[in-house]
């Protein structure tokens, strides 16, 4: 159902015939919009004033000239236009009302498909195996499964697929740390969490020798720092209302403070390593291992017969973890094509670069030189070894091979966006000219001290307990004794279970996409399992006393065969603001996926919520006047939970019926 293309279309012929130029008269039709004051209007035109220089009549002249014309007598009970030109649209109760008892009988609650459906990729997750999964990979996941259900359901023919970090340095660091510091016995009782054990110990010396590394470095961006103030200073000190000058002094002092900032947080890193004797030991003992690990990785791609078989050991113990996960939060890929999969393709990359005359030797290594850009793309590093740039562009021939996509989706943090920038660019060169590539970029998730989510140890919260950890919650704010008691609510510790799992897990999800994807965003536990508030617990909540009111229909004989047929009747103003709605449900999802932003589906849920809410508050529905009037309450608080059940599930969260 999309109530305002059906009225732009009106508009449309309309205007055909009063404007000439097609752009004029496009821009004039987006100027029709919901309304925001629904007591004035439903949808208003603001298109009158704008046209006034280019038809050289006054406004309202204009606006009723369009009026006039308009044929708009089904849809519409006024048509009408107030201030200097705005033309005002009210629907009517009883035309909705019709296209609500259409959507009701479908399945897709009136959502239709879209005329011509695209070939959609989605590359998301995509996390780095043999390193545990933290609240960081949780951006990518959620947003990037619920834009891909979201397009699905528009319509659209949508692949996704998991680009596993499967073939990166971190392998080349559980290599090393199997060969040097593996505890046997551990290994073979619990594989998992021994390979995250040596994964920790290699990447803390690593990062240890790394931080010890830059203190010359960081000593001398200090000293620099302060000859820059001193300097400044001294050219203040001349001329001392110069305000270029003081600027300078500013900048100057600034970037002294970040210097020094900087050399501070290592030094401290170091003393806090050198509190650790094993880590000391294992530095002595394994000096420069940065090199090392690298080693170990070159060797791999290189097809070293040891490595190659260890890695073939390992990956499934990766892939485990990583599949225990999504199968907790109910994720499903189409295909899971990790890096390593490109590997043998990277060779013809290169060639298929420079026979196309991109691709350009440079210091020993090959480079990719776009316009516009500082750098260029390393696609073969001096000593032959490929880089995730390169195995990206393998990715895209291959999907252009395999899937012809019309549109390809990289859920990714903003972080990468040089990357992605970069990798366009060359991939437009190559010839990939009809896919649509797109970074879906997203902001950094921060604790409540407004860093970079980690525990009070400091390290990155590992997802499982975080996901635990939800459930917990929701278990202790959803399923407490008094509250069931006084929602007369009896439930056994199974029903418990599965209500705090899908409220404690919703939760996370719908935070996440509660946020506009381009934000760093807060992660605040007790905030997002409340019941009250733009949270999935308050829509699930929504959802559930829908059901209730239906099951308590049927106690008293109204089973659905008796209602499901009467016509709905929009008669008070909060029915009527309920059902437009639920009518805006197709126009918002095609909106949210204009740019990717699934935080408008989470506002359009709650404001459905918060208006079933008014409306159960203003009107009776088992106990209306009339049965005619029970019936139609009836239907509609039927549609409401099923829009709100689709909504949640385009989110990837679940429902319960009693909560
Ligand atoms: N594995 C990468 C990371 O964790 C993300 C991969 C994203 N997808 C891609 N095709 N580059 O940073």
């Amino acid at each position: 159902m999309q109530i305002l293309a059906l009225i732009r279309e009106r508009f449309a012929t309309v205007l055909s015939e009063l404007i000439e130029d097609p752009k004029l008269r496009a821009s004039s039709l987006e100027r029709i919009v919901p309304s925001r004051e629904p007591q004035l209007a439903d949808y208003q035109a603001n298109i009158a004033m704008p046209l006034q220089k280019p038809l050289g009549k006054p406004p309202l002249e204009i606006a009723q000239s369009i009026v006039d014309r308009l044929n708009l007598t089904d849809i519409c009970s006024s048509v009408s236009i107030a201030g200097a030109g705005y033309i005002n649209l009210k629907l009517s109760p009883d035309w909705l009302a019709k296209e609500l008892d259409q959507a009701y009988i479908d399945p897709r609650v009136g959502v239709t498909s879209v005329k011509e459906p695209k070939t959609v990729v989605v590359d998301y997750s995509s996390p780095n195996v043999a390193k545990p999964m933290h609240v960081g990979h949780i951006r990518s996941t959620v947003i990037g499964d619920s834009i891909a259900k979201v397009m699905r359901f528009l319509g659209h023919k949508v692949i996704t697929d998991n680009h596993l970090g499967d073939w990166g340095t971190q392998f080349g660091m559980i290599i090393y740390g199997y060969k040097h510091f593996r505890n046997e016995d551990d290994y073979r009782a619990r594989p998992v969490a021994e390979l995250s054990r040596l994964y920790r110990r290699v990447q803390s010396v690593i990062a240890y020798q790394a931080a010890v590394a830059s203190i010359p470095r960081l000593e001398q961006g200090v000293e620099n720092a302060h000859r820059k103030v001193q300097l400044a200073t001294e050219k203040l000190n001349a001329a001392p209302n110069d305000k270029k000058t003081q600027k300078e002094v500013a900048a100057a002092n600034n970037g002294l403070k970040q210097a020094s900032e900087e050399l501070a947080s290592t030094q401290e890193k170091i003393a806090q390593a050198q509190s650790n004797p094993e880590l000391l030991q294992d530095s002595e003992r394994h000096p420069t291992l940065n090199e090392k690990v690298l080693g170990e990785t070159a060797a791999l791609h290189r097809g070293d017969k040891a490595n190659l078989a260890l890695w073939d050991e390992f990956l499934p113990h990766c892939q485990d973890e990583i599949h225990s996960v999504y199968r907790r939060l109910n994720i499903v890929f189409d295909h899971e094509f990790g890096e390593s999969y490109y590997h043998d393709m990277l060779p013809a990359v290169i060639e298929e670069l420079f026979a196309k005359s991109l691709a350009v030797p440079s210091d020993g290594a090959v480079c990719v030189f776009l316009p516009g850009f500082d750098a260029p793309m390393i696609v073969q590093k001096q000593d032959g070894a490929y880089l995730y740039a390169t195995t990206d562009i393998a990715t895209a021939l291959f999907r252009e091979r395999e899937f012809g996509p019309d549109v390809s989706l990289y859920v990714v943090d903003h972080r990468q966006s040089e990357h992605f920038n970069k990798l366009f660019a060359v991939l437009e060169k190559i010839g990939l000219v009809h896919t649509q590539f797109k970074h879906v970029s997203f902001g950094t998730v921060l604790g409540t001290d407004g860093k970079p989510f980690k525990t009070r140890s400091g390290s990155v919260v590992g997802l499982e307990s975080l996901l635990d950890e939800a459930v917990d919650r929701a278990w202790q704010v959803v399923c407490d004794p008094n509250r069931l008691k006084v929602a007369g609510l009896e439930m056994d510790d199974a029903e418990k279970r599965v209500v705090a799992e899908t409220v404690g897990l919703g939760a996370i999800k719908y935070a996440d996409l509660s946020h506009n994807r381009t934000s760093d965003y807060v992660f605040d536990m007790d905030k997002m399992v409340r019941l009250e508030g733009n949270t999935s617990a308050y829509v699930q909540y929504s959802y559930a006393r829908a059901q209730s009111i239906l099951r308590r229909a049927v106690a008293q004989d109204w089973t659905p065969d008796r209602w499901e047929t009467a016509p709905m009747r929009l008669a008070e103003n909060i029915e009527m603001s309920l059902g437009l709605q639920l009518s805006r449900f197709e126009e918002m999802l095609l909106q949210s996926m204009q740019d990717f932003t699934p935080n408008l589906i989470t506002e359009y849920l709650f404001d459905l919520a918060r208006l079933f809410s008014s409306f159960l508050d203003q009107c009776q529905v088992l106990k209306a006047d009339t049965e005619r009037e029970a019936f139609s309450r009836l239907k509609l608080t039927a549609l409401v939970g099923r829009t709100l059940k689709q909504g949640l599930e385009l989110l990837g969260i679940g429902v319960v019926d009693r909560m």
